[in-house]
């Protein structure tokens, strides 16, 4: 575990009620005026006039943007920077999910550019092909399980295809984290936005390249979603407390990845959504996760048994695969609670779909297979796919 490692993160104001903030902390930036990027959801939300009280009353002016979609296709990013620049913004403020803190994202960069048509956007796919840092961008997340504000990959669908952006000068300049704004998320975005939180910090803890940040905040994060994901579900309006501790472990889940590297369980879900366009990007990594991590416990058999603790099972007496297979279990179980689908035939697919999702697997998700502790060739991941379908 003597391995180097890098920590960088946002500046970051985490609480209850933050979100009033937000004008101080863009006038100390020096924004003057901003664009708040936004879906269609958030931009006829209440959220949203507070984000833009907060910034009026600091004297800075507002533009908007509310048609980001999901999944963030590349063309809406493009869309988004166009009205940035058009607004003449030096700010970008992405207030939403991933999707949405994605776009602002990249929308940041792009809109710093004289003429967007003469620019590319596709060339900065992949690791740091992003070329500028682009404009201030702070992000409020309205969900809890992405991680986006404070990380610094993005994710696009380019061509049908999900593809990263992965740049430090996508690092938002702020991260402002606010559970309160989380509150009447619906029960099915809970769910599919705390299980992908879930994978995240499971791929982080098992991953191939572990470190001591990322142990210490993945055993942390697999904790407090484990306690509090079925209460943020079950009533998250009435439950402030499942929805701080739910905003807190989304936002620190993601982050350590960077350096641990995501794996088999994001790779198999992005190439499970390309086949399955409906499944979310959360629905898609919990259908994925615990066929990944049964294929995977063997590469670290003593590490997984230290998951089924954390998720407050009792392991007295189990042997050291047992506990293993029992932290499996603890997590399916989880899913299971908060309503997640189980078999891919459930949800539609068909089984000769799975060589579709392999060869989407093998050819465009080859970054995320290599970083998997495990090796796995196509009969792997066929029979990881069978297993769940
Ligand atoms: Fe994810």
């Amino acid at each position: 575990m003597l391995r180097n490692f890098s920590i960088r993160v946002p500046n970051t104001i985490f609480g209850n009620g933050v979100v009033n903030e937000v004008g101080k902390i863009a006038k100390d930036l020096g924004a003057r005026k901003v664009m708040l990027i936004t879906g269609r959801t958030i931009g006829k939300s209440e959220t949203l006039n507070k984000v833009k009280k907060s910034l009026e009353e600091a004297g800075i002016g507002t533009a908007a943007f509310s048609e980001v979609e999901p999944d963030n296709p590349i063309e809406n990013v493009i869309a988004s920077a166009r009205a940035a620049q058009t607004a003449c913004c030096d700010m970008i403020i992405g207030v939403g999910g991933g999707s949405t803190m994605d776009n602002a994202k990249a929308a940041s960069v792009l809109a710093d550019f004289k003429d967007i048509d003469k620019v590319d956007i596709q060339q900065w796919l992949g690791t740091d092909k992003v070329p500028r840092r682009g404009l201030l961008k702070i992000m409020i997340p309205t969900t809890s399980g992405t991680g986006s504000e404070w990380t610094m990959p993005i994710i696009v669908m380019n061509q049908g295809r999900k593809a990263a952006m992965r740049s430090a000068y996508l690092v938002p300049d702020y991260a402002i984290v606010d559970p309160l704004l989380t509150l009447d998320m619906p029960q099915k975005v809970t769910a599919e936005t705390g299980m992908d939180a879930m994978t995240h910090a499971i791929e982080e803890y098992t991953g191939w390249r572990p470190n001591l940040w990322g142990d210490m905040i993945a055993a942390e994060a697999i904790r407090l979603i484990g306690a509090n994901l079925r209460a943020a579900y079950a009533k998250g309006a009435e439950n402030v407390e499942a929805r701080y501790n739910m905003s807190f472990a989304s936002m620190i889940a993601c982050n350590p990845v960077l350096s641990v590297g995501a794996n088999l369980g994001h790779g198999t879900a992005h190439a499970l959504q390309s086949v399955m366009h409906n499944l979310t990007h959360g629905e898609a990594c919990s259908m994925m996760l615990c066929a990944v991590m049964s294929f995977n416990m063997i590469s670290n058999l003593e590490k997984f048994a230290t998951i089924a603790p954390l998720m407050g099972e009792n392991v007295e007496g189990l042997s050291t695969r047992e506990k293993a297979e029992a932290g499996i279990e603890a997590i399916r179980q989880l899913s299971i609670d908060v309503g997640i689908p189980q078999r891919l035939r459930d949800i539609g697919m068909k089984k000769e779909d799975i060589k579709k999702a392999v060869d989407i697997l093998f050819e465009y998700q080859t970054g995320l297979v290599n970083q998997n502790p495990r090796h796995c060739t196509r009969e792997d991941a066929t029979k990881i796919f069978e297993s769940v379908w």
